[in-house]
């Protein structure tokens, strides 16, 4: 339901409207190569194609439909700055046109692959916690009103009224962050007698950072309250809160993540009423690239608000 609700309006965001498959028609296909493609990413940046056969196979199928994607970009692509996508504005700045089909899918996987699956951890939460549930209720009735099925507009001044949901989103994020992030020393570094020297990779574990209990106190219990310490006026998150990465290549979707998560929260408890039939899954253990799948579903019942 999640990837139903966020797909369609992140590519018409990101990409323009129109440009991605977004119609009933159309959609079932792209939706089952795109799932076996994020399925297996993390095994395919290691192994040879010739070992993933049907990975290779739908990775082709995106490749084939990103050349459309980025030939309709380049066609529309205006002169006017301000109302570029962010695919036109990477076509701009990139060397090697040959690749933008794999920069422009490449995209819409680390903006698809993080944060449709926070965007469930975060419902998945919230409903859990009935206290956290009702205090968000009770922020978007002091914003919006009673809650109910009117149509719902929200701006950017709406958002900042609703601190406690950027937290829940946050807190979803520390408990389910990737699994490693690696990177390589371009330049050796020198750590008191030790010099880790060009060329090896470092790891990195935001998922086991976030439970060392120095930085994140009660570490497995999802507090959104936690959040109240850091500065997010300032764009600063929590001292340790490494789930976007870091250095210039941290995370640049990082603030427009949080935020379209934030809408998906506000105008899906707006809209209905929900009743959680199932506890929070477990994280699967099978993945270490990219935001944590959930082991099993999270089935809830659900109404329209009258
Ligand atoms: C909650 C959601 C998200 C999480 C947890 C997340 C996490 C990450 C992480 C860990 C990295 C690697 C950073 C590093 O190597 O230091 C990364 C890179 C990246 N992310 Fe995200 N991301 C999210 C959403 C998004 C979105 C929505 C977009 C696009 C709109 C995006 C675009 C990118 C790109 C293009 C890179 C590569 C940056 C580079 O190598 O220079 N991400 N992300």
């Amino acid at each position: 339901m999640t990837w139903h609700v966020m797909y369609p309006a992140v590519v018409n965001t990101l990409f323009g409207k129109g440009i991605c498959p977004t119609s009933q028609s159309k959609i079932k296909e792209f939706e089952e190569h795109f799932q076996k493609y994020d399925e297996d990413f993390e095994y395919a940046s290691q192994m040879p194609e010739c070992f993933l056969r049907n990975w290779s196979k739908s990775k082709k199928w995106l490749l084939k439909l990103f050349e459309k994607v980025v030939l309709d970009a380049e066609r529309t692509n205006p002169s006017d700055t301000t109302s570029k996508t962010l695919l036109q504005h990477l076509l701009d700045n990139l060397q090697g046109k040959h690749l933008a089909p794999n920069y422009g899918l490449l995209m819409l996987w680390a903006a698809q692959a993080n944060a449709v699956p926070v965007a469930f951890w975060t419902i998945a939460f919230i409903l859990s916690h009935p206290s956290i549930y009702k205090k968000v209720m009770e922020d978007l009735a002091s914003v919006f009103g009673k809650a109910g099925k009117d149509k719902l507009e929200v701006s950017e001044e709406d958002l900042k009224k609703l601190p406690f949901i950027k937290w829940c989103t946050l807190e979803a994020i520390r408990l389910r962050s990737p699994g490693a992030i690696t990177k390589k020393v371009i330049n050796p570094i020198k750590i008191k007698n030790f010099t880790i020297p060009a060329g090896d990779m470092l790891m990195l574990s935001p998922y086991w950072l976030h439970r060392n209990p120095k930085y994140f106190p009660d570490p497995e219990m999802f507090k959104p309250d936690r959040w109240k310490e850091a500065n997010l006026e300032k764009n600063a998150f929590l001292d340790s809160f490494v789930a976007f990465g870091g250095g210039k290549h941290q995370c640049p979707g990082r603030w427009f993540a949080i935020m379209e998560i934030q809408l998906f929260v506000v105008l899906f408890l707006y809209k209905y009423e929900f009743v959680a039939l199932d506890a929070v899954p477990r994280e699967s253990p099978l993945h270490l690239v990219g935001t944590q799948q959930p082991m099993a579903p999270f089935r809830v019942q659900y109404k329209c608000r009258e």
